[in-house]
């Protein structure tokens, strides 16, 4: 039937990681596949991500990285494509990286190289990929009716790729929750993660300060720790083990932070009453803390006192101010700097080894608009790699 609209296999909403990964590996098999998106660029958060230098996979990625309602459902799609899969086409564009650390892989020079390796293969598995183009689905099939702003397209397969609700200001949106939840899909709460965390009024007050300063510490929220730096913000709180926490932590409820994760403090409290009698608590704790921290520590909670006059309950009301160091966060930052979007579509709805929807055959959700949410350093973009890949062997 000529309904003169343009015909292809496969039409995917969204250029990000995830749309370009599905495309490239539809495109191989030889399927006619159009990308699209709304924005004048393709992979704006791909340039932006890992400060310009994209930390684009992690090579210790397990499904234990991941949050989701359903923790199984990521086991399928990563087992199938590996961050060694992903290095593999890095290698294959001679794109120099490195470790930075935990096993983070960072580009070299810039995340430019991450956007022009997949543009580079989506070239040559033939794939068109249109920018400045809006979509709007008008009949769901198969085949798929779509309007689009290079006028009417009907797809065998259409792969939602929209990604999350963080940073609007870079072209995201809601559209794939909207759109799942217009269909009947479940999706799970979406909120701001891997996002700082914000104080107010006295406690902002008498931190804000020390804004810049940074700690070595042991971070958790909801019973979940992670060892890493925290940052001193002049709204709150950051570095990667508040973003890290922020995942797990929901409103109303306190992070705690251990300021001496290596340390048993109390012991080298007494210890040091022993070698260093007339030496004051302060000096000690600048030691191990930053003189700033410290100083605060003691004008707020603490008594700086020689140690030689600290009591047994002076000593464990350090330990009990310290290990953990309980803050309460008045909330986050919000979309507006989070790196990803918690919760989306069900993962109930979706065929683990395709990302196909059960209920809505030819229709696929990939990437962050699906329920998966990698903990910080890579494991995000090897979660939009493998779900686009997995999709993209099926559409
Ligand atoms: P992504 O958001 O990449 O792509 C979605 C695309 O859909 C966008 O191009 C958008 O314009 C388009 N779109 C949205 N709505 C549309 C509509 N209605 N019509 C048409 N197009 C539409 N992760 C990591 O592993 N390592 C890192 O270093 C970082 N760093 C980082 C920094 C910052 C500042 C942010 C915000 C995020 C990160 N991340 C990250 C997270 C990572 O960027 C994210 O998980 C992936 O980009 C998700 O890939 P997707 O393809 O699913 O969505």
């Amino acid at each position: 039937m000529d309904t003169g609209a343009r015909q292809v296999d496969v039409a995917i909403i969204g250029a990000g990681a995830a749309g370009l990964m599905c495309a490239i590996a539809a495109g191989r098999r030889g399927r006619r596949v159009l990308v699209m998106d709304h924005a004048n660029k393709v992979g704006k958060k791909i340039l932006m991500s890992g400060g310009g230098r994209c930390n684009f996979t992690n090579l210790h990625t397990t499904p234990e990285h991941f949050i989701s309602a359903n923790p199984h459902f990521v086991k399928s799609a990563l087992s199938r494509y590996s961050p060694w899969d992903f290095i593999g086409l890095v290698e294959k564009h001679q794109v120099p990286y490195h470790e930075k650390k935990l096993g983070q892989l960072f580009c070299d020079r810039s995340s430019k190289d991450i956007v022009r390796i997949l543009l580079a293969e989506c070239a040559a598995a033939g794939v068109e990929v249109l920018t400045d183009c809006p979509v709007t689905v008008e009949q769901l099939g198969p085949p798929h009716r779509l309007h689009t702003g290079h006028g009417q397209v009907q797809c065998e397969s259409l792969v939602i790729a929209t990604g999350g609700y963080s940073i609007p200001r870079m072209g995201a949106t809601g559209y794939g929750f909207d759109f799942a939840r217009q269909l009947g899909l479940a999706v799970q709460p979406t909120r701001a993660a891997l996002v700082p965390v914000t104080l107010e009024g006295r406690k902002l007050r008498q931190l804000a300060d020390l804004s810049g300063v940074s700690l070595d510490t042991e971070t958790s929220a909801d019973g979940v720790a992670f060892r890493e730096n925290i940052l001193f913000t002049h709204k709150g709180l950051s570095g990667p083990a508040i973003l890290q926490a922020s995942s797990y932590w929901e409103a109303g409820k306190p992070m705690d932070i251990d300021l001496f994760p290596d340390l048993d403090i109390a012991e080298h409290l007494r210890e040091a009453r022993r070698e260093r009698p007339r030496v004051e608590l302060k000096t000690v704790l600048s030691d191990l803390l930053t003189r700033r921290v410290a100083q605060r520590l003691c004008e707020l909670w603490l008594e700086s006192k020689p140690l030689d006059q600290m009591s047994a309950a002076d000593i464990d009301q350090v330990e009990r101010t310290c290990k953990p160091w309980r803050i309460w966060p008045s909330g986050t930052e919000g979309y507006r700097t989070a790196e990803v979007t918690l919760g989306g579509v069900d993962t109930g709805g979706l065929s683990s080894r395709t990302m196909e929807c059960r209920d809505h055959p030819g229709l696929y959700f990939i990437g962050e608009v699906v329920d998966v949410t990698g903990h910080l350093g890579g494991h995000n973009f090897q979660w939009a790699w493998a779900s686009g890949h997995a999709a993209g062997q099926h559409v």
